[in-house]
């Protein structure tokens, strides 16, 4: 199993929890993380070089901190501009079939915060679906989400339990889906 993490942080130097988990994930044999923002200061994408990384591996991770309910701005670029008609999706976009693509994200909220009575209203699972149907559209076998809330609240011993979890996560090549997809 070669797994992909695409790193997207748009201030990895002030980042505590991506960071720690991206330095979780690095030593993870068959595990190459890419950092968006740093091998694209200028934020213009090779698109040919991330289309041919993602062909050279099985497990997509996109791994990310939730902005505004949604990805960091240049994730949102590279599924604009690699995830082509023909290649992604469409006649003949058959390139990422069979991949699996796991979710990754860390949010300032706490869990009670993202239920139908909670502050945000919606849960995580919901305001992902954009990726998930993304997944669908490109022949991905969305994963079960790997999800960490109250990021201010965690302290140095939850931080490392989650980064245990995460290379665990990454170690095993058992995909999860998800138990409760369409509601
Ligand atoms: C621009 C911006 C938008 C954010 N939007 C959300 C949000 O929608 N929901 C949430 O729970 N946290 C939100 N946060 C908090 C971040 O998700 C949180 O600080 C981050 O996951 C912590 O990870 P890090 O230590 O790697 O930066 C936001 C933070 C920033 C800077």
């Amino acid at each position: 199993m070669r797994t992909l993490v695409v790193l997207a942080h748009p201030d990895l130097a002030a980042s505590r929890v991506n960071a720690a988990l991206a330095g979780a994930a690095r030593p993870v044999e068959g595990v190459t993380v890419h950092d968006l923002y740093a091998a694209y200061p200028g934020l213009t994408l090779d698109v040919e070089r991330e289309q041919r990384l993602l062909l050279e591996h099985d497990r997509i991770v996109l791994q990310f901190p939730f902005y505004w309910y949604s990805v960091p701005p240049l994730l949102k670029k590279w599924l604009d501009e690699v995830f082509l008609h023909g290649w992604a999706y469409g006649t003949g976009g058959t390139s990422l079939h069979g991949k699996s693509l796991l979710v990754t994200t860390s949010l300032g909220g706490g869990e009670e915060h993202y239920r139908p009575e909670g502050l945000n209203r919606y849960t995580v699972a919901e305001l992902l679906r954009p990726l998930e149907a993304t997944a669908r559209m490109t022949g991905l076998r969305y994963e079960e989400p790997f999800v960490l809330y109250a990021t201010p609240a965690l302290d140095d011993a939850g931080l490392a339990a989650h980064q245990e979890h995460y290379r665990a996560l990454l170690a095993s090549g058992a995909v999860r889906e998800p138990e409760l997809t369409a509601v």
